[in-house]
């Protein structure tokens, strides 16, 4: 009942060249077999370009982050408004870059979440412990919290509307991958803890994707586990012909 989504997160790269490069990759690796609803995250300036080349295709895009506003004096923001009239189906929020180096706060999250779901934009809501919570026996406490404060009083049409993305911060750029029992164990404590916050027939609806270095040869043992509904795929998502084998989980 809930449908993969494999979502490419590039992060700050690419070139108008290596864009198109990329997005043509990804469109004829795509096949006639669709296991999984794919899309890309792009820099903002490539959206556009991101738009003409994708439009019609299979493959949706959007932006990696959004404004709380929706206009007016806030130099260097991109309103979700903005987003949405570039196409975009989704906006990353809260991803663990802008929480490190950007000062995002839980608080930020759930004012970015709550602006997406008004534009009718998908949020992809990222959390994830650092290496030293986790080793502090803290993982399953910043979970909750991340969960908690991100989505207090979000309310949500239906479970398609929201997309949560599970990447333990030690696993992200390391080549380190959560076990998939690791991954599956923290997943389940997602789907709880949304059903705590929305209730449990939208957290059994809601599609929890694993982040952190995933691979061709990991994909496709963590997404054999029941709660594991997906991938936030960085570094690997840059190659067209790599992504693609994501995509197909690993086959
Ligand atoms: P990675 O990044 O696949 O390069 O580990 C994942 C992410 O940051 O979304």
């Amino acid at each position: 009942m809930r449908q993969p989504l494999v979502a490419g997160n590039w992060k700050m790269n690419g070139s108008r060249k290596s864009v198109e490069t990329l997005l043509n990759g990804i469109k004829s690796g795509m096949g006639e077999v669709r296991v999984a609803e794919v899309a890309v995250a792009a820099p903002f300036v490539y959206i556009p370009q991101a738009q003409s080349l994708l439009d019609g295709s299979a493959v949706s895009w959007g932006g990696q982050d959004l404004s709380t506003e929706a206009a007016g004096a806030f130099t260097g923001e991109i309103s979700p408004g903005m987003l949405k009239a570039a196409g975009c189906t989704y906006a990353l929020v809260g991803h663990s870059e802008r929480r490190q180096y950007f000062g995002e706060s839980d608080d930020g999250v759930n004012r970015k979440t709550r602006a997406a779901l008004e534009s009718v934009i998908i949020p992809v809501v990222c959390i994830g412990e650092t290496e030293s919570e986790r080793e502090a026996g803290e993982t399953f406490s910043v979970l909750d919290k991340q969960i908690r404060l991100g989505l207090e009083g979000v309310s949500l049409r239906g479970p398609q509307d929201l997309v949560v993305a599970y990447e333990p911060v030690w696993a992200i750029g390391t080549g380190k991958t959560a076990t998939r029992d690791q991954a599956q164990e923290a997943h389940a404590f997602i789907r709880e803890q949304l059903a705590k916050a929305l209730g449990s027939d939208l957290a059994a609806g809601i599609r929890i994707l694993y982040g952190g270095s995933v691979k061709p040869d990991n994909v496709k043992e963590l997404m054999a586990m029941p709660d594991i509904d997906g991938a936030l795929v960085g570094g690997a998502s840059l190659k067209p012909e790599i992504f693609a084998e994501i995509i197909h989980f690993g086959a």
